[in-house]
């Protein structure tokens, strides 16, 4: 079976494996575990930032960032259908009570013109005041989409100008740094707190971090607690972690270039797909309504792909096990399945 439903579902590789028996292992709620210390050095350095802490889950860092970047009350903006918006339960309001305000996207992303017309009016006793912005990059449900540097910077300009907190989702900031041609620091540097997860493109079995100033890590390492986040030997995780960050960051451009290989034999063969969507590892095929029937069908074929918040998309994201040969197969088989729907793959 290709298993092209997340950049999630990768199997630790045997060097990684050997990474994680010989790990040296202390207790890290005491700061003793001397591989968990290493990666929040390297960390706070890859993201450009000065200090991090490592955490279990990438939802656990974006919530203890908005946590930390917050009171209960204030507006977190956001875009509407980023993954703290969609996929975290409503942690905002239950963890932190914020107020999330969706803003609409254009490929997972706003503009600084859209976040100022947000700001309310902070001194009002009546108003909740925007307090947070959050970006996400690569953009989830937008197709895995990278923000282009300019437009980072220009939020997080107007961020400082209107006295904004600003948190970046990188969960997948490995992948934008990658197409953007960058260092992940040069993303990372201008915003307050930034999440990275290690169990998507960088293929760790678990593993996140979230990084910020030394004032923030502080709040951070409280949150971490506060959410049963504090581990013990975790070592044995962030050496898997840590290898990652030497073997599994530029092979990311692999990932790239199979996902529009499979974009562009899609295509070829007739299947909607927008190619200019596919800035990432995400290919987004558009199978029309009888979705449920065509993931079927395609797993039939042999190839398991996922939905998406559009209601006719389904996602095939390319990840470290995912071969050339896999590639050339999956493009052998969607169009099978999805034209057997008995309607044109039109959008
Ligand atoms: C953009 C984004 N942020 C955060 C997360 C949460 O990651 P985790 O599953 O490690 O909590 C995901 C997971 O898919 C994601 O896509």
């Amino acid at each position: 079976m290709i298993d092209l439903r997340s950049d999630t579902l990768t199997q630790p590789t045997p060097a990684m494996r050997e990474a994680i028996a010989n790990a040296a292992v202390g207790d890290e709620q005491k700061r003793e575990d001397p591989t968990v210390n290493e990666l929040e050095r390297r960390g706070a350095e890859f993201l450009g930032q000065e200090e991090a802490v490592f955490l279990p889950t990438a939802t656990m860092a974006n919530q203890i960032a908005l946590q930390i970047l917050g009171r209960p009350g204030d507006a977190l903006l956001v875009e509407r259908h980023a993954h703290i918006m969609l996929s975290e339960l409503g942690g905002p309001a239950a963890h932190s009570g914020l107020l999330t305000i969706g803003l609409e996207g254009t490929k997972g992303r706003f503009s600084p013109d859209q976040v100022v017309s947000e700001i309310r009016d902070r001194t009002s006793v009546h108003v909740a005041p925007t307090r947070i912005v959050a970006v996400e990059n690569t953009h989830n449900s937008a197709g895995g989409r990278a923000w282009p540097l300019a437009e980072i910077d220009a939020i997080v300009a107007t961020c400082r100008e209107h006295e904004l907190a600003v948190h970046l989702d990188g969960a997948r900031l490995v992948n934008a740094a990658v197409a953007c041609g960058v260092p992940a620091a040069r993303i990372g540097e201008g915003f307050d707190t930034v999440t990275l997860c290690f169990s998507k493109a960088l293929g760790c079995p678990l593993g996140a971090l979230i990084a910020g100033s030394h004032e923030l890590m502080a709040s951070a390492r409280r949150g971490k607690h506060f959410f049963g986040g504090a581990m013990r030997q975790a070592g044995i995780v962030a050496a898997a972690a840590l290898y990652a960050l030497d073997h599994h960051v530029d092979r990311i451009a692999d990932d790239h270039a199979r996902a529009r290989r499979l974009a562009e034999g899609l295509t070829e063969a007739g299947v909607d797909v927008d190619l200019e969507q596919v800035e990432t590892n995400f290919v987004q095929i558009d199978v029309g309504p009888d979705r449920a029937g065509a993931i079927d069908r395609m797993k039939e074929h042999g190839v398991l792909v996922s939905t998406t918040v559009h209601p006719t998309v389904v996602r095939a994201v390319t990840h470290l096990d995912v071969s050339d040969d896999d590639i050339e197969t999956a493009i052998a088989a969607i169009p099978e399945a999805v034209t057997r729907t008995g309607a044109p793959a039109g959008r």
